[in-house]
């Protein structure tokens, strides 16, 4: 084959790879999804075996990699002491990249049993916890954590608003909650629009945390733009 033809015939097999996943991804986002149905969802998902091929880190999802350095740039010394709550782990992502940066205590918090599983086969992390983050009360004490980080674990029938509030109760004084998620969530979930950045604000003014930064970059996920909260217990 020409080297031209063979060129056009790479692309066209990896559009076809990038929009199967991102069909398989929008199953997890459907407009009206339960947060019950988007997690079972994931479990058959991961069960399939495929999750990890289907978003893969560094081509088509980059949220983990956008966390990972975060936290390390906040942490420039001493990560072997820094404990982390990484909500929505999912099948370890997140976990896979602070390793890399020297992170060591770090504990998973997914509703998704079949997400959790293949993070329990990768051995990435001290607990277990199969839970959802919403507006009730996770099984966690307050203050337990230095930090809390999520990268995609925001979106339609996900974390809602209210995850918020345990986001700040189970982060220590003066800890970081970092929130990596695809800009234009804010924009068209319902649960999000006009209402999660003003809810981010009021918990601002109420001083339960200060913002530390607002960022949006480039390919956060299928090439679409993301957005980067941090914010400091108060
Ligand atoms: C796209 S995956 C992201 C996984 C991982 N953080 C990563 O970056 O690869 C989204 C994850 O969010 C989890 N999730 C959905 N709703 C949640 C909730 N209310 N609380 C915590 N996790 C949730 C799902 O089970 C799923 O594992």
């Amino acid at each position: 084959m020409a080297e031209d033809k063979l060129k056009d015939f790479v692309t066209a097999v990896e559009d076809e790879v990038v929009k199967r996943s991102y069909n398989v991804n929008y199953g997890a986002h459907k407009v009206g999804i339960t947060q019950r149905e988007s997690a079972d969802y994931y479990t058959n998902w991961a069960r399939t075996g495929t999750y990890d091929q289907d978003l893969s880190k560094g081509k088509i999802y980059n949220g983990p990699i956008v966390a990972g350095a975060v936290l390390a740039k906040h942490y420039p010394t001493n990560r072997d002491n820094i404990s982390i709550l990484d909500i929505a782990a999912g099948t370890g992502y997140v976990a896979e990249e602070l390793l890399k940066y020297g992170f060591k205590v770090i504990d998973a918090l997914d509703p998704s049993e079949g997400m959790l599983e293949i993070a329990k086969t990768k051995g990435l992390y001290r607990k277990y916890i199969c839970e959802f983050l919403n507006g009730g009360t996770v099984s966690i004490p307050e203050d337990e954590y230095d930090c809390c980080v999520v990268s995609g674990g925001m979106g339609e029938g996900h974390i809602p608003c209210s995850g918020l509030h345990e986001m700040i109760r189970v982060v220590k004084p003066g800890g970081l909650v970092c929130i990596v998620m695809r800009e234009e969530y804010l924009s068209y979930v319902e649960d999000y629009k006009d209402k999660l950045e003003p809810l981010m604000a009021k918990l601002e003014k109420e001083e339960k945390w200060k913002r530390l930064s607002r960022d949006v970059i480039p390919n956060y996920s299928f090439n679409k733009n993301g957005v980067v909260f941090k914010y400091e217990k108060c």
